[in-house]
């Protein structure tokens, strides 16, 4: 059925397509980087159909945002009542009950054991641009530490922590001053040729030795921001050291511990937080993408205590917590917890599984990692060098686009598998197959 014939694979872009393309061209900055010419008409869960008509397995999901699946009626249905009701009113300056009914549920979804507070924004950056603010404003210290192969946004605070391509900084110097950045621990590619057994090593020696030790005394340090699974920068699974480990030494130095989860929180991993897998409790949490399934939304999640002191106006925006971003946040929070966040890690392990029967036989796929649906497929010219097969990665996604199946890379050489966690084993089964092609049109055998 999913066979891809000839015909299948030349009608894609077909006319329709082609049109919205080139009149884009017209109109909108060449600045954002279209991948490949999909052009959207409608969606239902992980299915997606172009203006031609043509059907879509969606495995990237906007980019890990549309956590309960395109159009979920519940949450349509819940956006559509309350734009019967009203659509804003700015929560800096007044009252309403999308926002505290959001709140209250994120609050409950916390580790227990701490009081929290919740600050809404528009999106990832800007959670990520409030985490910073807050850790600066609470702490009094300015420095802030963040990783190689980071993406955190682009907004100029949080630029400023994002490291993963030197596209998304060249032009905009200079940046935000007190920032440095250290290795985040990856076990395929240890930094400073180290050992894969000793990369939390590796990389907690030179916080303290090298950072700590010349540019940066640790009494200055407001925060450490980390992804908690790195993103953008390749799908990058931390060893399971590595958070308590790093929760100690910002412990001895007073440093806060912000874990961006925008990318892999919200049930995507099997569990509502990434950070939930090691035990560890952050003292701020930044989430959005998923979060709104689709609607812009973003929260910095902090320890009431740093908030106690953040006096009313010293942060704040027009449109943060909308109240049809509130309501979709809510419904999708409800949704991931009866039952979403147990099918990603159920069909996540599933197609985790099915990737590393592929790599069998695939020597070009170096490492096939992740966790719940949040799952990398890095490419390599051969596994003995590890030279990243850019090229190769950038060729299978638009094979598996001609073929009918929305994959998109990140990092050097990976392709990262992000769908809508209501994704299920049948469709994991026909992606799959879609994908064998694709990868054989690129490494014929
Ligand atoms: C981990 C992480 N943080 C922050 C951001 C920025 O989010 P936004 O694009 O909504 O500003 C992203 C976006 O990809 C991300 O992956």
């Amino acid at each position: 059925m999913t066979q891809a014939t000839a015909d299948t694979i030349t009608q894609r872009p077909g006319p329709a397509a082609q049109e919205i393309v080139a009149r884009d061209q017209h109109v909108l900055a060449p600045v954002s980087g279209r991948v490949y010419p999909f052009v959207m008409d409608h969606g239902l869960g992980c299915e997606v159909w172009d203006v031609d008509g043509t059907r879509y397995l969606d495995m990237n999901a906007g980019i890990a945002v549309v956590a309960t699946g395109h159009s979920h009626p519940r949450l349509v249905r819940a956006i559509q009542e309350q734009a019967a009701r009203f659509i804003h009113m700015a929560g800096t300056d007044f009252y309403n009950e999308p926002q505290v009914k959001l709140a209250e549920k994120l609050q409950s979804l916390m580790p227990k054991g701490h009081d929290w507070r919740i600050f809404l924004g528009n999106s990832g950056t800007e959670a990520v641009e409030a985490s910073i603010k807050l850790a600066r404003y609470a702490t009094g210290r300015q420095g802030v530490i963040a990783f190689f192969g980071a993406f955190h946004g682009r907004s100029y605070g949080s630029l400023s922590l994002t490291a993963s391509k030197p596209r998304q900084r060249a032009g905009y110097f200079p940046l935000l001053p007190g920032v440095e950045h250290a290795f985040y621990p990856n076990p395929y590619r240890p930094p400073l040729g180290s050992n894969p057994e000793h990369v939390v090593d590796t990389c907690l020696d030179y916080i303290e030795k090298v950072l700590f030790e010349t540019v940066l005394p640790p009494q200055e340090v407001a925060c450490i921001v980390v992804e908690t699974l790195q993103g953008e920068g390749g799908y990058v699974v931390p060893p399971a050291d590595w958070f308590p480990r790093l929760r100690q030494l910002c412990d001895q130095h007073g440093i806060l511990l912000v874990c961006d989860e925008v990318q892999s929180g919200v049930g995507r991993t099997g569990k509502m937080w990434a950070i939930d897998h090691t035990g560890v409790v952050p003292d701020i949490i930044a989430s959005a993408k998923g979060l709104g399934s689709g609607m812009p939304i973003g929260a910095c999640i902090a320890r009431k205590e740093l908030t106690d002191n953040w006096l009313p106006g010293a942060h704040g925006n027009t449109y943060g917590g909308n109240a049809l971003a509130c309501t979709a946040a809510y419904e999708t929070l409800c949704l991931v917890e009866e039952g979403l966040m147990n099918n990603a890690r159920e069909v996540g392990d599933y197609l985790q599984g099915c990737l590393q029967q592929i790599a069998l036989h695939q020597p070009h796929i170096g490492e096939v990692r992740g966790r719940g649906l949040f799952i990398g497929v890095e490419f390599v010219e051969d596994r003995a060098t590890k030279i990243p097969d850019h090229d190769g990665a950038e060729a299978v996604m638009i094979e598996a686009f001609r073929r009918g199946l929305l994959l998109l890379t990140c990092g050097k050489s990976t392709i990262r598998f992000c769908p809508p966690l209501v994704l299920t084993k049948a469709q994991v089964d026909e992606g799959m197959e879609l994908f064998e092609e694709a990868l054989n049109a690129v490494y014929p055998r």
